[in-house]
């Protein structure tokens, strides 16, 4: 059996809006409708459960609703922080499952509404051999380290070579039984701090091997203002050249390269 584990906790402040950032609507429908028809149209998934934004759990029944998401169980309020939240799915997926029974379970950022069918049963795939994977892609930027020396502003301290650097995206899939060791290790460390589950699992239980999984670049993550922008773009794009399957699935086919683009036809 494989879960979804829509991480949709947080509030979006570097967006700056009223309303959480996942539920802006782009190319007609908010940007959490997107994601989890991503999951509700992948026949590698059995179960999506939604973690939402304080104060905003109804707003997603009703998405869900009037969507007709089928698959979607339980739609229950995130945490404090992303890892807050990982833990209360990890507590309900938990609870569902019999003494030595174990599970696929994908978490995802709830803001990633470009997710491809690709990534999602690469992921499942690869769970089939590693208890832990990842999503990545190479990055095109050159990305450095820096200190701060107070007023003086910031410096550089190391250049990483490129090659070896990849950009984290999610989903990030496991077995449920070692992603709850990971968390039940970490909730003993008081100096505990990640903003991805992969990390946690690095972290404490550094003998399991991680997978990584070839991300897309379309799969990004609306985080910034500029990026809403972007996300609306490429919908609409993808709306442009494929007018007569306006849908979800029409979009994903067409940002992931399986249907040709004419720029300027
Ligand atoms: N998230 C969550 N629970 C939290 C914080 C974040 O489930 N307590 C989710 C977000 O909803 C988002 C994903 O984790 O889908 C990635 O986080 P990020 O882009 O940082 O989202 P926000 O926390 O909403 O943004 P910001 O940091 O700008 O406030």
């Amino acid at each position: 059996r494989t879960a979804a584990v829509v991480l949709a906790g947080g509030t979006g402040q570097r967006v700056g809006l009223a309303i959480p950032k996942q539920l802006l609507k782009i190319a007609g429908k908010t940007i959490i409708e997107h994601t989890l028809s991503a999951f509700e149209e992948s026949p590698e998934i059995d179960e999506i459960i939604v973690l939402m934004a304080h104060g905003y759990v109804p707003e997603v029944e009703q998405i869900v609703a009037k969507a007709g998401l089928r698959k979607v169980t339980k739609v229950l309020e995130g945490g404090a922080t992303r890892n807050d939240t990982t833990t209360i799915a990890i507590t309900t997926l938990g609870e569902g499952l019999a003494e030595g029974e174990d599970m696929n379970v994908l978490f995802h950022d709830a803001v990633r509404p470009l997710l491809s069918e690709r990534v999602i049963s690469d992921c499942v795939a690869a769970l089939e051999k590693y208890q832990a994977v990842d999503v990545a892609i190479p990055s095109a930027d050159t990305i450095i380290t820096t200190r701060t020396h107070g007023e003086d502003g910031e410096f550089i301290t190391e250049i990483p070579d490129r090659s070896r650097l990849r950009r984290g995206q999610t989903p990030q899939a496991f077995k449920l039984s070692t992603i709850r060791e990971a968390y039940a290790i970490a909730a003993g460390d008081p100096h505990f701090q990640a903003t991805d589950d992969c990390s946690v699992v690095l972290k404490y239980l550094p003998d399991v091997p991680i997978y990584v999984v070839q991300g897309e670049e379309h799969n990004m993550k609306v985080t910034q203002p500029v990026d809403i922008f972007i996300a609306d773009k490429l919908f609409q794009l993808a709306s442009q050249t494929a007018p007569s399957q306006p849908d979800d699935a029409a979009y994903r086919e067409l940002l992931t390269g399986k249907t040709m683009v004419v720029f300027g036809g």
